[in-house]
């Protein structure tokens, strides 16, 4: 008898086969964590055309298909299974007309409700017709929070009544709200929902908001750091839910993600040119070269600092900061590299005319694209790293960057605030000390920690070397965190269970 416990994450994203950002990155993480704690985990995705199939073992479709309700009909999903980074992953297929993940894109559709609100509910007819009896079923942001209704409304009703639901919040910037007679296709009553208490959304009586919804129908509510877990309490940082979540706030917490180590590991990254670890930096120094000849920049100096940027090219990173880093950077004799990409035409119209601006230039360069190999390039080979986000539930490029040796400049928000410590703060313990923020999200702000950063690096090249060997030996592994959420779990089963009758 399985002696942990059995959690299903459902989710829109996972690394490394389906991932836009951190989301996919936790889902995989965290997934990895727990299994590696004694306990069952397994995945539900959409089979998404765009998928990298080469990242999934095994994959074979079940002979059995699962019918699933939507818009007043059954449809068909194939039902596919296979391993991603040795966790179990289940990939619904549907055979619905509109062929909602054959769309060559993972998000950004004008059916996005519709595709997810009947992700959702395939995922729990998954459950319950192939006898599945999950401990816990973890979903995740907008795109799977109806997870939480439907199954409290339609399918522990139905039998698939062994769960609690876990919900977590990665950015409440993305509701998903949508008109309220919307909710009705995924089966979910909407006269019931659509209440003030239940999913209307604030700024209408005909607007239903999903991660309400989840926020109200689940047994324990997370987001992705407790600073961030502060701020969304607040009316300016919680983008219509603040009081939602206050008046559920026995039930909401923050935890800090942590990152996927093994994926993450410059002693044995196969995309590295050289692999490098905190007592043997020599390799991090031949990243530098290569991915500076890569790129056409000039090598001629080998101290002139080389300042990363990894990123989606939206709002809350402070896209108007980060075009400012790089001319400062210029200014400060420093090169600077960004990978990124926008979903927003105009930010990405934006970048696109200061790429051509430095189409040849020797020390700046920007790549306009998603590029996972090309991002562990830059991690190891950047000297400082830099995030001056307008808010951040989390950030995992931090962490990354850290365990790579490459020194954070961050605005003080959300996780930034709880994994970036500044050098030169005298409050903080020197053993915590680990990077360069600032507090104020304007040009001033981040030029005062990034001329810090710059002439720290210039100054004393040796101290510098001790504080990357430092940043590289922190642990940001999820182990911590997974405690946390196992600690949750188990509570939340063993209160269900000590009262069988209370949801
Ligand atoms: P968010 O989820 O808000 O985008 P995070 O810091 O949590 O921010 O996670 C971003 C993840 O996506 C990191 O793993 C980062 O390396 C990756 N990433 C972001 N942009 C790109 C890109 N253009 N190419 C490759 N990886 C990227
Ligand atoms: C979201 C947040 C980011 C966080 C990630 C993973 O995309 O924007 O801050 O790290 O989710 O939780």
């Amino acid at each position: 008898m399985h002696q942990g416990l059995y959690v299903v994450h459902i989710a829109a994203e996972m690394a490394p086969v389906a991932k836009v950002g951190g989301l996919g990155d936790v889902v995989a993480g965290l997934g990895k964590a727990l299994q590696r704690r004694g306990h069952l985990v397994e995945i539900i995705l959409p089979k998404y055309d765009c998928m990298q199939y080469d990242r999934v073992r095994d994959l074979r479709a079940l002979d059995t298909v699962v019918e699933s309700y939507f818009d007043g009909k059954l449809y068909k999903n194939k039902i596919w299974i296979g391993t991603v980074e040795g966790l179990p992953v289940h990939f619904i297929e549907p055979q619905h007309p509109s062929k909602f993940f054959w769309r060559g894109q993972f998000y950004g559709e004008k059916d996005d409700f519709k595709r997810f609100s009947y992700f959702s509910r395939a995922a729990l007819e998954l459950l319950l017709q192939s006898g599945k009896k999950p401990d816990i079923i973890h979903c995740h942001d907008w795109q799977t929070a109806f997870v939480a209704p439907l199954y409290w409304d339609l399918y522990a009703p139905k039998g698939l009544d062994s769960a609690r639901i876990c919900f977590t919040c990665h950015n409440f910037e993305y509701q998903g709200t949508s008109s309220a007679s919307d909710l009705g296709s995924c089966g979910l009553d909407v006269n019931q929902l659509n209440r003030p208490d239940r999913m209307q959304d604030h700024s209408s009586g005909d607007r239903i908001n999903p991660v309400k919804g989840a926020i109200i129908f689940s047994n324990i509510v997370t987001t992705v750091s407790p600073t961030y877990a502060q701020e969304v309490r607040t009316s300016e940082g919680g983008k219509g839910l603040h009081s939602t979540l206050n008046s559920n706030s026995k039930k909401f917490i923050g935890i800090l993600n942590g990152i996927d180590t093994d994926s993450w590991n410059p002693a044995t990254d196969p995309f590295l040119k050289a692999q490098f670890n905190a007592k043997d930096l020599q390799g991090k120094e031949e990243n530098k070269y290569a991915l500076r000849k890569q790129l056409g920049l000039s090598s001629a100096e080998s101290r002139r600092p080389l300042v990363g940027c990894i990123t989606r090219l939206v709002p809350q990173k402070g896209v108007h900061l980060i075009r400012h880093a790089i001319y400062r950077t210029l200014e400060l004799g420093g090169q600077f590299v960004l990978l990124g990409s926008s979903p927003v035409p105009h930010i990405q119209r934006e970048f696109e005319g200061i790429e051509q601006q430095f189409k040849s230039h020797d020390h700046v360069r920007l790549l306009l694209k998603y590029d996972e190999a090309l991002s562990h390039s830059i991690y190891a080979a950047s000297d400082m790293f830099i995030i001056p986000s307008i808010f951040e539930p989390c950030g995992l490029t931090q962490m990354i960057a850290m365990r790579y040796g490459s020194i954070p400049i961050a605005r003080k928000t959300g996780g930034l605030n709880d994994s970036v410590f500044d050098i030169d703060d005298d409050t903080i313990p020197t053993q915590f000390q680990n990077g360069f923020t600032f507090q104020t999200a304007d040009e001033q702000g981040l030029n005062y920690a990034l001329e810090r950063a710059l002439n720290h690096y210039k100054k004393d090249e040796e101290k510098w070397m001790r504080l990357m060997e430092k940043v590289m030996s922190i642990d940001f592994s999820w182990a911590s965190s997974a405690t946390q959420y196992e600690e949750l779990y188990t509570r939340s089963v063993a209160r269900a269970r000590a009262s069988p009758n209370r949801t």
